[in-house]
């Protein structure tokens, strides 16, 4: 793995092996990368998690970490993304975590620069390491995949976490149900009625409603949505006794998700942020040593 932009791009058996290296690294296991690396998080769109754990997974594999700011860069005088990274593998970094709004940003990066690419989520497209933490979050409670029914409820024409899930826990031999609004579906098939699904499911993601990615002008009623689309307390008490609830986070509270329901007991929300340090520290793992 050169580098990580999206999860098409990873097989079955690549995914399991960044699973097995972020357990092992929960578990104690030091780095075995042997050179000294210097990395930079690129964030053209707000983030706590993301780049918080990214940071959090370089200081622990020892890697040096520049800060960039955004808000602060050239990119203000007009310089391309493209340029940026230039000028970045020019300094000497060895791989950029980069978020932007733009789809697919990565095309213009992949094969054309030297340092590795990670892609920390590109506009409504991919966000391979929210998939692979979730994706390893799941597999700890049930120690399985396959056959795991997961139910992902909200945005999901603009949620690139619902579409980087839907493809890669297919492929892994889960089923995934999506719910949405009629006018959120995408290019997916999707149920517009979240009781339907809710009793069989092992899993309950909800997804943040991504205000920034609509139409301004577009009317929006936070408690009809609660109502429809909103994990509450009623339809919690709805869900099998081993069904955990997830979501990616930043939460709206009695938005998507009745505020109770955040901290309960079923809810894995914090321990998905938690696993997001050890899958990041094991994608770094892999691709710094792949360019040993
Ligand atoms: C998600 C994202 O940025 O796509 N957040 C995250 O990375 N944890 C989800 C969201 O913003 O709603």
């Amino acid at each position: 793995m050169k580098n990580l932009v999206s999860m098409k791009d990873l097989s079955v058996d690549q995914i399991m092996a960044i699973l097995k290296q972020a357990q092992a690294f929960r578990e104690g296991a030091h780095s075995t990368v042997k050179n000294s690396y210097t990395m930079a998080n690129l964030f053209f769109e707000p983030s706590t998690r993301t780049k918080m754990s990214f940071e959090m997974a370089e200081r622990n594999l020892q890697v040096g970490v520049i800060p960039f700011e955004a808000g602060f860069s050239s990119t203000l005088k007009g310089e391309t993304l493209y340029d940026t990274v230039k000028v970045l593998e020019a300094i000497g970094l060895d791989a950029l975590v980069i978020r932007h709004e733009e789809n697919s940003f990565f095309e213009q990066l992949v094969g054309k620069v030297k340092p590795a690419i990670i892609n920390g989520g590109d506009g409504t497209g991919n966000h391979p390491t929210q998939s692979l933490l979730d994706i390893y979050t799941i597999w700890q409670e049930f120690g399985t995949l396959q056959d795991i029914v997961v139910t992902i409820v909200g945005d999901i024409a603009h949620s690139r976490v619902a579409r980087s899930n839907a493809d890669a826990l297919t492929r892994l031999g889960a089923t995934v149900h999506l719910v949405c609004p009629p006018e959120w579906q995408g290019e997916f098939d999707t149920f517009n009625e979240f009781d339907k699904v809710i009793e069989s499911s092992d899993v309950v993601m909800m997804l943040r409603v991504q205000h920034e990615r609509h139409d301004s002008n577009m009317t929006f009623s936070k408690e009809d949505y609660h109502q429809a689309f909103g994990l509450t307390v009623e339809r919690e008490r709805k869900m099998k006794d081993k069904a955990i609830i997830m979501h990616p986070a930043p939460f709206n509270r009695d938005v998507e998700i009745a505020s109770e329901l955040v901290e309960c007991d079923r809810s894995r929300i914090f321990k998905q942020m938690e696993n997001g340090v050890y899958i990041r520290m094991a994608i770094i793992e892999i691709i710094l040593k792949g360019r040993e």
